[in-house]
């Protein structure tokens, strides 16, 4: 599988534009949570020559994440985590940048996520988020069901929500902007590829059936203004 293997909309120009902006060198260690098959450590690993920590819960992305990492020899560089991020325990003060990809906040809780981030980040430390976030008044019901499936009772941020949740929890926004359609497009090919190569998480006949449903949807274009993708990156206070 290629290294753009990233499992939301995004990809590698938002995370090394992330990494440049938290000022990244080889003596960083940043903390990638729910980390998917590692693709923005391994980008910032292979950019910046940083140490990484990454997590995720699904124990097939991670075994996948490993291979990579050790066919390209950056295993000593990057540290994967099968788990659940809520039960792991890192030092505070001790990470340069967190990355939060993928709706990493909204997995993990996002008031209580931003408040350990602001922990373990060191002073003046990153933090880079994207998710999925409520652009117009309301969810149809169609959209809800697609893009939040068994979690339907769940609230999105909008983006003016979530600038005040970061500052609320003392995080000084450097960038915000919304990811555009084609790194939609790239994301939708890449699980496509998945879905062909069926292997471990996306052999699963419930999952195969509602990313298939996501792409119809997608690809219609329909009432598809009522959601975006935010990408934000915001510096500890
Ligand atoms: C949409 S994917 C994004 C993955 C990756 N950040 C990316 O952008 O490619 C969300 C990820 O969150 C992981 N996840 C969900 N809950 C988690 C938790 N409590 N701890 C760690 N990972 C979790 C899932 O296994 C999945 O890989």
């Amino acid at each position: 599988m290629s290294n753009e293997n990233y499992l939301a909309p995004g990809g590698k120009e938002y995370t090394l534009t992330a990494g440049q902006l938290a000022g990244l060198n080889k003596k960083s260690k940043i903390l990638d949570v729910a980390c998917g098959h590692g693709a923005a450590s391994l980008n910032l690993v292979r950019k910046f020559g940083c140490q990484a920590v990454a997590v995720d819960i699904e124990e097939s992305f991670i075994r996948a994440a490993r291979e990579t990492a050790r066919q390209e020899k950056l295993d000593r560089q990057i540290k994967f985590i099968a788990g659940d991020f809520n039960k792991q325990k890192f030092a505070a003060n001790s990470f340069d940048m967190l990355i939060a990809e993928g709706g990493a906040l909204t997995y993990i809780g996002r008031d209580s996520g931003l408040k350990r981030a602001h922990k373990l980040l060191k002073k003046n430390g990153y933090i880079e988020i994207s998710d999925l976030i409520l652009r117009g008044k309301r969810l149809s019901r169609e959209v809800k069901a697609i893009f939040l499936g068994g979690a339907q009772n769940l609230d999105l941020e909008t983006e003016e929500s979530y600038r005040t949740l970061l500052k609320l929890n003392g995080f000084e926004i450097v960038f915000c902007s919304y990811v555009t359609q084609q790194y939609w497009e790239k994301y939708y090919e890449n699980i496509k590829q998945n879905l062909k190569n069926r292997k471990g998480f996306f052999s699963d006949k419930n999952v195969r059936e509602s990313l298939n449903k996501e792409i119809k949807f997608f690809y219609k274009r329909r009432d598809l203004e009522q959601i975006g993708y935010l990408f934000m990156v915001a510096r500890k206070r």
